[in-house]
């Protein structure tokens, strides 16, 4: 079976959906490992619910970068994923571990990249630009990390509408529910096509 590793830094609800395709058999992987620099993180509840591994590992931890980004990787090799699966992990992936994992680092964005993406965009500045300037669709994509904010290949993404009433934790919660249904999709069928390659 495949397997995946998933890094987030807040609430976990993607990792969740992931999980829960995982387990319901929708999708056939395995997710052998959370990891996360946040020791509140909602996603370490979701994960021991779970029986998922969970490993908190911060840069503050560590003497150095290096020593850090070395312990990251090994980390990482130990857990032996197919794709990596970043769902809200608010640092940035150090260059090693992407040259190592080319085209196995996935990320999912609250909106359709590549507008609003970037640097700064993230969370709820998002949805909140999207209402500044009077749009009338965002929604999230899936897309391959490097080394630049947001700026790999799009695999796939899903509109919603933006309504004249919304605010930016209405418009949050609808492009969420999306992200839910199309994250494990896309990284089932990502996993897919580097079988196949
Ligand atoms: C999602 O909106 C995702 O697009 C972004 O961070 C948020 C994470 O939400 N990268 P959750 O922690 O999965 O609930």
């Amino acid at each position: 079976m495949n397997k995946i590793v998933v890094f987030a830094s807040g609430s976990g609800s993607n990792f969740e959906a992931i999980a829960k395709a995982a387990d319901t058999g929708k999708i056939t992987i395995e997710i052998t490992g959370l990891i996360t620099n946040n020791s509140k993180a909602g996603a370490l509840v979701r994960a021991e619910a779970y029986n998922i591994p969970s490993y908190i590992i911060h840069p503050f931890d560590f003497k150095n970068q290096t020593e850090y980004e070395a312990s990251l990787l090994k980390l990482i090799d130990e857990l032996s994923p197919d794709v990596i699966a970043l769902a809200g992990y608010l640092r940035k992936i150090p260059s090693a571990i992407i040259k190592s994992y080319k085209n196995r680092i996935l990320n999912i964005h609250p909106s359709l990249l590549p507008a609003y993406g970037g640097k700064g965009f993230y969370g709820m500045h998002v949805h909140e630009a999207v209402l500044e300037n009077g749009e009338s669709e965002s929604g999230c994509s899936v897309h391959i990390v490097t080394e630049e904010y947001d700026e790999g290949p799009v695999l796939a993404f899903e509109k919603v509408p933006v309504y004249k009433k919304d605010t930016p934790q209405s418009l949050a919660k609808r492009v969420l529910e999306k992200e839910h249904e199309l994250y494990p999709r896309i990284i089932q069928e990502h996993l897919n096509k580097l079988s196949e390659s």
